[in-house]
């Protein structure tokens, strides 16, 4: 498989103006490749980091279900008005998973809510309480450690995640995101990727975090 690749950054559907401020949507080109690569028709696909729902109708165009769980109130809306399997979206907390109606999946893409060591606010609570890195990292150890009661055996799990350089400070979080997920499935590898957009240059980053290249790291659920 491939280690290395490119895409050029596509975000075909459009989104209303008012969710447009924080848009951090995946590249649709990066989700399409692993559907692709790790699915088949009328296979259950799953995202517990749902935001405006770019795996859901990916995954949906390609003839698979898709699942999900989102913790904004309106990107959850947005998602479910406008995905075919409506009732597939859930507005809630991955950290409760079990909580929802969510049948074994054949395949996981997702990409967390991103937090620098320096924050003090946990993100994962949609910014409303006080949370150090440690701590997120122990509560994203335990949304996949719920993942994986809903995997199906030798079920693939793709995380979408940078490391971060913010005002000089480096938080390595796509590795320390692949550390403690793999405690809890078998980490196959990572794909970098990169973003080839003609005549666009991204001085602080493609994603604003002082770096031009992510990583999907690859888990499989043994
Ligand atoms: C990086 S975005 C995901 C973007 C998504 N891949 C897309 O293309 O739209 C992370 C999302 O996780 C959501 N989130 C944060 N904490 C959550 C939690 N505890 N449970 C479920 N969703 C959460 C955030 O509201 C945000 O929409």
């Amino acid at each position: 498989m491939e280690t290395f690749v490119i895409f050029n950054k596509y975000k075909r559907r459009p989104i209303p103006e008012e969710l447009l401020k924080g848009d951090n949507r995946s590249d649709e080109g990066v989700i399409e490749f692993f559907i692709k690569k790790y699915t088949k028709e009328g296979d259950n696909v799953i995202d517990i980091f749902a935001g405006l729902g770019t795996t859901l109708f990916i995954a949906e165009e390609m003839n698979r279900i898709p699942y999900g769980v989102e913790l904004e109130e309106e990107r959850f809306t947005f998602v479910k008005k406008n995905l075919k399997h409506s009732n597939n979206i859930f507005l809630g907390d991955s950290r409760k998973l079990s909580e929802y109606d969510i049948p074994h999946c054949d395949f996981s893409f997702s990409s967390p809510i991103f937090m620098n060591k320096t924050e003090t606010v946990n993100p994962l609570s949609g910014f409303t309480t006080d949370g150090d890195y440690d701590q997120y990292l122990r509560e994203i150890g335990l949304v996949y450690k719920n993942l994986k009661e809903v995997m199906k055996p030798n079920s693939v799990i793709v995380i979408e995640a940078s490391n971060l350089k913010n005002s000089g400070v480096l938080t390595t979080l796509a590795w320390d995101i692949c550390s403690e997920v793999s405690k809890i499935f078998r980490f196959e590898g990572e794909v970098i990727v990169v973003w080839d957009i003609p005549g666009m240059e991204f001085p602080n980053g493609a994603f604003g975090y002082g770096y031009d290249h992510h990583y999907c790291l690859i888990f499989r659920n043994m």
